[in-house]
Parts: structure tokens; sequence; C-alpha cells
């Protein structure tokens, strides 16, 4: 990876340059990591109840009104834009007899409980009970809606339910020095979520090595290093690792010798089609010749020219901040979220958010709604995910299957590559910290 770097047509940014292979050890990993309850309490109580997790875009909830709503387990918070530059979260959940105040994402003047009507500002405070007569025993000062921490960062909104929680900048370690690409200038223009038979952690490991490119996606591999993938995982930053796979490269596990202009046809053809060819001048490299036409394309849209490296154009170069974001840097519009589905182990969503340029001075487009798909929908029912359904299909081929193995083997862990997986183990130690904290007794039941 860092040879293609070295060779870029344009200046690489400095953190592409470092490489961090910390060694984790080669233990293999318990299965009821992914399969028991009891695993799965631990993670509600511990872990989601405690770290800071992504929510939403900004522009999902653009106006001073408008509310979202991110669920986790058995958890619900309700995102809510409450001025222009300040967004809270509410645990979702009337303080009447419990009804949850909104189930669906929209505007509201107002958070008024659909069952009897008891009525919050948006700043949370108590507006009406109605019939307060009846209520001398409530206390309205007393009265206003629970919270959770917010933090912004990159256009994302992230929430924690710990009120004591050390602040999101802490939180997150160095995540930010080593992602320079402003994601705040960019715009959802896509959000589909897939429900998935398979623990969230079983399906977030698909996505974060390259190592199963040879076996799952094999019509990849003129024109991805997938063996040539760099991953970085740091000692001293628990909370965050990363992975650089070269696009515009052969796979160093092809049998033959392809040209430059061979990889050039094979992305031309994935990209746009059978039969479209794209001839390389003289001298030029597919990734050069990429580089160049995404560029093209960013300052097309952006009305500014685009000079960035063919790295940051073309290739994978993808972020994990634990515990459930991952998004791509460079110029790519990618972005995953993983998180259990319901309060079970054995179900996850997968969210997919494709993030966009757009022209600042025609303004930013609204953000669009979620596309919900099934465990039985395929990636190809949402359209607008274009050529990455395809790919997407291939891996959650797989994912149902590895929780059905998973619990049909005999074989007491899994056993991971000391560094193609290293991302993996690199966060299972993390999640094991989260794990093993004893927690103060709560009066509610629950943590935090
Ligand atoms: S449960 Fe919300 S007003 Fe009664
Ligand atoms: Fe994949």
């Amino acid at each position: 990876m860092q040879q293609l770097l070295d060779r870029d047509s344009h200046e690489v940014p400095v953190t592409l340059r470092v490489h961090a292979a910390a060694d984790l050890g080669d233990a293999d990993l318990s299965v009821d990591r992914y399969l028991s309850r009891e695993f799965h309490d631990l993670e509600v109580e511990r872990l989601w109840g405690r770290a800071w997790q992504l929510a939403c875009r900004e522009e999902d909830i653009p106006e001073v009104g408008d509310t979202t709503i991110y669920d986790i387990a058995d958890r619900s918070l309700l995102i809510v834009r409450e001025a222009p530059e300040r967004i809270r979260a509410y645990h979702n959940a009337c303080l009447h007899r419990g009804r949850q105040l909104r189930s669906e994402p929209g505007w509201n003047a107002e958070l008024r409980c659909p069952f009897h009507g008891f009525t919050w500002r948006l700043d949370g405070s108590l507006k009406e009970i109605p019939c307060d007569w009846d209520f001398p025993h409530v206390d309205p000062a007393a009265f206003a809606l629970p919270e959770a921490l917010v933090a912004t960062w990159g256009g994302w909104v992230f929430i924690n339910m710990d009120p004591a929680a050390a602040p999101f900048e802490d939180f997150m370690g160095t995540f930010a020095e080593h992602f320079p690409w402003r994601q705040e200038d960019l715009t959802k223009g896509v959000h589909v979520a897939k429900v998935l038979r398979a623990n969230w952690k079983v399906a977030l490991e698909a996505f974060i090595e390259s190592y199963h490119v040879i076996a799952t996606h094999p019509q990849l591999l003129v024109s991805l290093g997938d063996a040539n993938t760099q991953y970085d995982v740091f000692d001293e930053q628990p909370r965050w690792n990363r992975m650089i796979t070269a696009m515009g490269t052969p796979s160093p596990h092809l049998p033959y010798e392809v040209s430059e202009q061979d990889i050039m046809d094979d992305l031309m053809e994935q990209f746009m089609g059978p039969g479209v060819t794209f001839p390389l001048a003289e001298g030029k490299t597919a990734r050069e010749m990429m580089g160049d036409l995404i560029r093209g394309q960013v300052g097309g849209v952006t009305g500014e020219p685009c000079e960035v490296s063919d790295s940051e154009a073309f290739d994978a170069i993808e972020y994990y901040l634990f515990p459930n974001f991952v998004p791509w840097g460079g110029y790519s519009r990618i972005n995953y979220r993983f998180r259990p589905y319901g309060n079970d182990p054995d179900m996850c969503i997968m969210d997919v958010m494709l993030l966009a340029p757009f022209n600042k001075a025609e303004g930013r487009p609204p953000a669009p709604p979620v596309h919900w798909l099934g465990p039985d929908d395929e990636w190809t029912d949402a359209p607008e995910l274009g050529l990455l359904a395809k790919v997407f299909v291939q891996d959650t081929f797989n994912i149902p299957r590895v929780q059905r193995g998973l619990k049909a083997t005999v074989k007491p862990g899994v056993t991971l590559a000391h560094y193609q997986e290293s991302r993996i183990r690199h966060y299972h130690q993390e999640l094991d910290r989260w794990l093993q904290v004893e927690l103060a007794p709560s009066t509610n039941g629950h943590s935090g």
C-alpha cells in the first residue's frame, strides 16, 4: 500500500503514511460472544448504556422541531433540534404511563404524548398536563424529560446515555486528527437500513477486513489489492482502527499478469457496464486515470477544483470508531453503522449511508427518509445503492450463515488471522474493557 502511495500523482495526506500494527496476540475469540443472552445483556448495560455511539446525521433534523429516533436494543432516544445550533436527545418514553413519545421521525412544535396529551417543550421542560388538578403530586419543575448527552462531529450526531460519561472528544482519542476529510461539507443522499439475522458483531466483522475478498468477491480481484491491504491498529488508541485497500491494482492472488489497460477495462466494466472502454494515455496508470475522472466529477458538482490524491479519490480507506460507526475516508461516500435489532443477540441492523458533495450556493438538499429492508429483502431492492448493492448481496449471503454455523460448531472459539483480522481482535479487546467494568447498582434498572 505504501509503495502505491509513493507513486501517487498528487500529494498524499500525512495520516495515510502512518502505519501501526500493534501485536495483540492470537488467542481464539469465544463463540459465546456472538450467541449468548448473558453476553448480549452485558453489552446492553455496559456498552450501549455507557459508550458514545452514532445516532444520526445533522441534516436528518435540519429545522428547529425536527426529530428522529435512535433505537438501540430496548432503549430508544428521541433526537430533537431544539434550536438552530442545539440538538438534544430525550429518552423516548412518556413520564406519565410510559408510552413512546414518538415512533416515527418528523417535525413537532412541542413533544405531546399521543396517549393522554402530556406535553413537553423542545427544551424538555414540562408544558402541560391535561387536568393538572388531578396531579397535585407532580412537581412541574422536576418533570422535565430525562436526556442523554449529545455531541456532533463531521455532521454526525453522537449520543451517550451515561450522564457521567467523559466528553466525546476524549472518547474518540486521536480519531479526528487521523480523519482529515470534512464530512460536514457532505450531505446524506442515501440511507438504507437492513435487518440481518446475525449478531451485530458478525455483521460488523464482515466489513472490517479485506481478507474475504478472494472467496466472497472474486470478481473484484483484477482491480483490487486485497492482500496488499494495510491494517492499522494502535496499542494506545483503543477506540478506532483503520484499513486501506488499494483499488486499481491487481490482487496478489491473481495467477496471471494484468496490464494497466486490463485494470482500466475491468474498472470501466464494473462502474459503467460491459463493453465500455477507456484507452489509457501512454504512461498513465489506471489509478491515476480513475483519480482524474473522480477529481473531475467532484469539481463538477462543487464548482471548485478538486486536487486530492489518487488514493483519497479512489481507494477504500475505511475507519472504525468503536462501537458502531464505520466511516470511509477520502472522497468515498460510504458509511456504515452496526447495532443490535431489538433485544436479540441473533439479529442486527446494518445502516448504509452514502454522503455526497453538494453545491453550497444552491443549499443543502433535504436528507432522504431511511429505506428499510427486512431480513428477506435484498440490497438490490434499494436501487439507490447502485453498484454497491451487488457486493453487499455477496457479503450478506455469508452473514446469517456465520451466525448459524457458530451455533452448530463444536469448536469453542473462532480463530483470527494475526494481521489481516487484527481490527476484529482490536475492538474485541476494547469491548472486554467495557464489559468488565463493575457498575454501581442503579435505581431504575438501567445503567446510567
Ligand atoms: S402515557 Fe403519555 S400522556 Fe399518558
Ligand atoms: Fe465484502
